[in-house]
């Protein structure tokens, strides 16, 4: 089994680690122009963006071939909009003749730092319920169970990817803040390489994935959003170490 992924602060490598097989993180695959995938079972791991998949994922599924028996997609969610980008994802695989047999997802905590305060949603999902959530996937998948989560949330697909994304990613920015200790973890775990340390401070380029991995990783708070639900908390997955995040997405 080959499971393709995508993370920002661990939850879908966490889920990716979980159901095992070999793991291949996207923006590696990128990098590396990797766009043919064959296995008996293939599955994609991945967290709702805007009730659709990140960019990147997106540009990938236009181009990937897989040659797989049993093609599953899970996405990894913080609130709502699983059902929808898994409809979306399975659309767009199928369009292009690969059928998918299964989609599920699990609910973890929600990294999106204008909305959601990262202490409440460290509080409120629980370790145990998100085990259990991913064990049940496990089992349907050893199975090869056939079950798919396809809810519509927005009918117009354009309107999500085009309209809401370049809306929110307009209203809220990424700024950078002074003191920065050079540490170069945000250029580390940028899955498109898109930051680099100028005269010791970090610099965004115009290619940003807004995954918010770089201000979650920032020790020393200076990177933060120019509106945010709680400056003072910031999340990553207790059971990855930010070393894994680094080799899933330093492109560098
Ligand atoms: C830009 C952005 C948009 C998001 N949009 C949604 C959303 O529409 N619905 C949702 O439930 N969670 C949303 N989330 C939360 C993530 O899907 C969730 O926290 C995911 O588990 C993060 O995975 P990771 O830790 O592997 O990066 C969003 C997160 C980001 C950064």
């Amino acid at each position: 089994m080959k499971i393709l992924y995508f993370t920002s602060t661990g939850n879908n490598l966490y889920i990716a680690q979980n159901l095992g097989g070999e793991l291949l993180s996207i923006p590696q695959l990128v990098n590396d122009n990797i766009f043919d995938i064959e296995d008996d079972v293939v599955g994609i791991v991945f967290p709702v963006y805007y009730a659709t998949s990140p960019k990147m994922l997106r540009e990938y599924l236009k181009k990937v071939n897989i040659a797989a028996d049993y093609l599953f997609l899970i996405a990894s969610y913080g609130s709502d909009g699983d059902q929808n980008a898994l409809r979306i994802m399975t659309k767009t695989l199928e369009k292009r003749g690969m059928a998918v047999y299964y989609t599920n997802s699990v609910l973890m905590v929600d990294n999106y730092l204008p909305m959601f305060d990262m202490a409440k949603e460290k509080e409120i999902k629980d370790e145990n319920d998100i085990l259990n959530a991913i064990n049940i996937i496990k089992d349907d998948i050893l199975m090869k169970k056939e079950f798919k989560l396809s809810k519509k949330m927005f009918t117009n697909v354009p309107f999500i990817e085009k309209v809401l994304e370049s809306t929110m990613s307009k209203k809220f920015k990424i700024v950078v803040g002074e003191d920065c200790s050079n540490c170069k973890l945000c250029v580390k775990v940028c899955p498109r390489g898109n930051i680099e340390l100028t005269e010791e401070k970090p610099v965004l380029g115009d290619n940003c994935e807004f995954c918010l991995g770089c201000v979650h990783h920032c020790k020393n708070n200076v990177l933060n959003l120019n509106q945010e639900a709680n400056p003072d908390e910031r999340y990553i997955n207790p059971n990855i170490k930010v070393s894994e995040i680094i080799k899933s997405n330093n492109v560098g």
